[in-house]
């Protein structure tokens, strides 16, 4: 019997999860640095959370949700986002009920039993972050900010942000009127008719070419924002400039999931084809109050892990080989594997990465086997060494070697001079 992973999970193993890694981290730091805190939150919530909360006219709940009935005959659905899961944390311990805005991050795996492709998968990873309760222009571009500097932070230059607003529940009524006037004039199939009912905007983001076609006079929402969302959303944009973050309006820009309002956004990479959006977010008035919480706003973005990678391996910005070991250690008999036991130990405290070799294998493999680790220098300790009480440090780029005794070895190398 031959196990195969399900079929279109990403998973990520050595080396390219060195990559995987400091994307992720890359991602986060931002985060941190802004004073977002850590949820962690479950994978699985109960069904109704996603249906009420993501929407009923989005792909992603009538198509794409894992969902089961659990042994105590309760509907679960695997998350197929972290926006609604977060929120349902905040609202269930109150967080929301201190000082606003409530900041908080989160990361991990999300589910959508979608057509695998390149870039898409039915297990991906987001890094992503949530501020609820505060209206202030300010927020959006601070929250748009974070996410373009983990892009930066990452490498990649060749992508853009594209940002609309969808204004509020005023401008979007008036809207609402004449797009449906405009759509009742199709000729439309039952299902598409189905879900612009629920929400018309859908049509803007259909992947058919003769809709598309169908939809370019269609009334845009950004002409019929209230006073109050066009000053909001000038406001975000003069931050934007003012920070220096380039992006454009996209009047088209719809979302896949329905709970958005006001600022909207999305950051596409240039060389991915189909599946170009590597991030996106945006604000969302009435969420809490449908998923049973205060009425309060909130914005917030998730970035697809997955996407950035591949995004940086298109750009050339990211490589395993950089996520070697330090130190590489080669014990030839047994006197000289306790002794690399020990200094093994004493290194690592002190934060060195260290390997060892393991097996006793011929120096010549162990060698090798240090190549292939990416260790940056290798130590070889043998019976004359450990008699002599010195060993020879070598640097695997310049083949240079530098001696120094055993004894002295872990402060030697705790020195500012050594990069280890
Ligand atoms: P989303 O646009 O559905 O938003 O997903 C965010 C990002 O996750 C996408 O831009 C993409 O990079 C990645 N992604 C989504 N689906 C897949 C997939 N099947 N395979 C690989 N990557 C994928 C949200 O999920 C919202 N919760 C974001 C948010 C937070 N809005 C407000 N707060």
């Amino acid at each position: 019997m031959k196990y195969q992973a399900p079929k279109g999970v990403s998973e990520y193993f050595p080396p390219r999860s060195y990559a995987f890694e400091k994307v992720k981290e890359s991602l986060l730091a931002p985060i941190r640095r802004a004073g977002y805190k850590l949820v962690e939150l479950p994978v699985f919530e109960e069904t109704e959370l996603f249906t009420r909360g993501v929407g009923a006219s989005t792909d992603v709940v009538t198509k794409e949700m894992y969902t089961f009935e659990d042994r105590g005959g309760r509907s679960i659905t695997l998350r197929p986002e972290g926006t609604v899961g977060a929120l349902r944390c905040i609202i269930e311990h109150g967080l929301d009920r201190g000082a606003l805005p409530v900041k908080v991050f989160y990361s991990g795996q999300y589910f959508r039993a979608e057509r695998p492709q390149a870039g898409r998968y039915r297990q991906f990873y987001q890094v992503g972050l949530e501020a609820i309760g505060s209206e202030d222009p300010a927020l959006d571009a601070e929250v748009i900010a974070i996410a373009d500097a983990g892009y930066r932070a990452i490498g990649l230059t060749k992508y853009r942000l594209e940002i609309t607003s969808l204004g509020d529940r005023q401008s979007r009524a008036a809207h609402k009127v004449d797009l449906m006037k405009y759509i009742d004039g199709l000729t439309l199939d039952e299902s598409t008719r189905a879900r612009a009912d629920i929400n018309p905007l859908r049509l803007f983001d259909d992947k058919r070419e003769e809709i598309r076609a169908m939809m370019t006079d269609a009334p845009i929402l950004l002409d019929y924002l209230s006073e109050e969302s066009a000053s909001h959303f000038a406001s975000v944009q003069k931050y934007l400039q003012d920070m220096k973050i380039n992006f454009s309006i996209n009047e088209r820009l719809v979302r896949g999931l329905d709970y958005y309002t006001g600022t909207t956004f999305e950051f596409v990479h240039e060389m991915l084809g189909a599946q170009s959006a590597i991030g996106g977010g945006g604000r969302y008035d009435g969420l809490m109050q449908e998923i049973g919480g205060q009425p309060l706003t909130g914005i917030g973005f998730g970035l697809g892990i997955d996407r950035a990678l591949l995004a940086a391996e298109a750009e050339g910005v990211v490589n395993a080989e950089d996520f070697g070991v330090d130190l590489f250690i080669i014990p030839l008999g047994d006197a000289a594997k306790t002794q690399t036991m020990i200094l093994s130990q004493e290194l690592r405290n002190s934060g060195h990465r260290i390997e060892i070799v393991f097996g006793d294998r011929p120096l010549k493999s162990a060698m090798k086997l240090a190549d292939k680790n990416g260790a940056r220098y290798v130590l070889i300790i043998g019976d004359s060494e450990i008699e002599s009480g010195m060993v020879e440090i070598k640097e695997m780029s310049t083949g240079r070697a530098t001696s120094i005794s055993l004894t002295s070895l872990v402060a030697t190398l705790a020195q500012e001079s050594w990069t280890l």
